[in-house]
């Protein structure tokens, strides 16, 4: 990554292995009496599987805690180090998107500012959705619930809901968040579209499509563009991060997870890498039934967000809401002056949501953190292919803005391209 100073670890930093979990979480007694029993009964089990943080699950007779904590580098690389801040931004954004989207995330129950122990609660009846989804799982309303969640924390994160004195004291804790916004910045953002020594891909039958999308002119000037877009546009507060993995499900209830990559930004951002990730699933799916429950996922997924966010605002509108955008006095007697706003509004959302599922599916298959899901195809040339299909679409939708310009369109053409 690139050169940046690293404050110090805190004086009174250390990572804590299972003892001192058991020793911390006796210390805090609303986390205590939560666990219940003695603390030496307490069952402690590593649930550690992304890139970053230690992560634990602990079980006393009373009831369960999820145990997050930073530590000082990447947690599968030691020697690429890292400040602590992280879980600081992720009990910062639960707090702030919390009252918005209720039960839609998980309830915080404790941060220790000194270890940078993020303590939540327990999800031990869900499975990650993109496991689930692996494993030829079906959560019919899990989509619909995503949805719901990028609206309702979006919206009452941006100038539509509240003044502007107000939004930019929020969103500008979260421009602080530059360790993990540096990350998605390379590598999201840059890495895949240069020569770079974190990029990879699984076979040399990538080379062709990878160079291709490197050096494709339109591509650059696009992907220059979407690189402004997400540094420049501070629509709403984003959750930066939200792939499938960000997300665990139950039959009834879904969870958005792991909202450490919290920033200031665009609100496509977060819409395109969870269409992005449902696009990669949909390429990797051999059997048509699961390549249709991916593509209904994706218009689920949007309508809920369209069609939620779009109340929100009428709502607002109607009640005299105190947003200093699109003010409530130039929209309260003209619905369709609204429905006109909201439908420009939409658009550019739109066109955001595309390219940034385009940029997720590339730096998904030929840069640093790739996604599991095409491992379920056993064949190394067939993967490789399924791979190639999904990148030569992503590349299509950069280089020509206007071969896309809706989500149902998109769906059409990503199932057609999928076959
Ligand atoms: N509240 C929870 N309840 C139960 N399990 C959880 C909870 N939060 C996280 N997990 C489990 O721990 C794993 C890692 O959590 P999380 O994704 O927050 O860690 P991370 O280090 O930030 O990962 P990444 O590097 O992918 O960002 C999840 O995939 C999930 O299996
Ligand atoms: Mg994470």
């Amino acid at each position: 990554m690139s050169p940046h100073s690293l404050p110090p670890a805190p004086a009174a930093y250390r990572t804590l292995d299972t003892d001192g979990i058991r020793a911390f979480l006796a210390g805090v007694p609303t986390l205590a009496t939560r666990l219940g029993g003695p603390a030496a009964h307490w069952r402690i089990r590593e649930v550690s599987d992304g890139n970053l943080n230690n992560v634990f699950l602990i079980d006393g007779p009373q009831g369960g805690v999820c145990f997050k904590q930073s530590l000082p580098h990447v947690r599968v690389d030691p020697a690429w180090k890292m400040p602590l801040d992280r879980t600081f931004y992720e009990a910062a954004y639960l707090r702030e998107i919390r009252p918005c989207v209720g039960a839609l995330t998980t309830d915080i129950l404790h941060f220790d500012p000194d270890l940078f122990v993020l303590v939540v609660e327990s999800l031990d009846r869900h499975v990650v959705l993109r496991r689930g989804l692996m494993a030829g799982g079906d959560w019919p309303d899990a989509a619909r619930a995503v949805g719901a969640f990028v609206a309702r924390g979006a919206f009452h994160t941006s100038l539509l809901a509240a003044p502007f004195e107000e939004i930019t004291r929020r969103l500008d804790v979260f421009s602080g968040n530059r360790t993990l916004t540096r990350i998605t910045v390379d590598l999201v953002l840059t890495d895949p579209y240069r020569d770079h020594p974190r990029n990879h891909w699984i076979s040399p039958d990538l080379d062709g499509i990878a160079a291709d999308i490197r050096t494709d002119p339109h591509v650059r000037r696009r992907v220059g563009a979407m690189q402004a877009r997400f540094l420049t546009c501070r629509q709403a507060l984003l959750h930066g991060d939200l792939h499938t993995g960000s997300v665990m499900v139950a039959d009834d209830d879904t969870r958005v997870i792991d909202g450490e990559f919290a920033c200031p930004g665009p609100i496509g951002f977060d819409c395109g890498l969870f269409i992005g990730n449902l696009l990669l699933h949909l390429f990797a799916c051999g059997d048509s039934a699961g390549q249709d429950r991916a593509v209904r996922d994706i218009a689920q997924f949007w309508a809920s967000f369209h069609d939620t966010f779009g109340e929100l605002w009428r709502t607002a509108t109607r009640h005299d809401g105190n947003g200093d955008a699109y003010a409530a006095a130039l929209f309260r007697d003209d619905p369709s002056g609204l429905q006109q706003a909201q439908a420009d509004f939409m658009r550019d959302v739109t066109a955001d949501t595309i390219a940034f599922a385009a940029m997720e599916i590339i730096r998904r298959i030929v840069g640093y953190a790739h996604v599991p899901d095409f491992d379920t195809i056993p064949d190394r040339a067939a993967r490789a292919g399924r791979q190639a299909a999904a990148l030569a679409l992503a590349r299509d939708l950069l280089a020509d803005p206007d071969i896309v310009t809706t989500i149902a369109d998109l769906e059409s053409l990503a199932r057609g391209r999928a076959r």
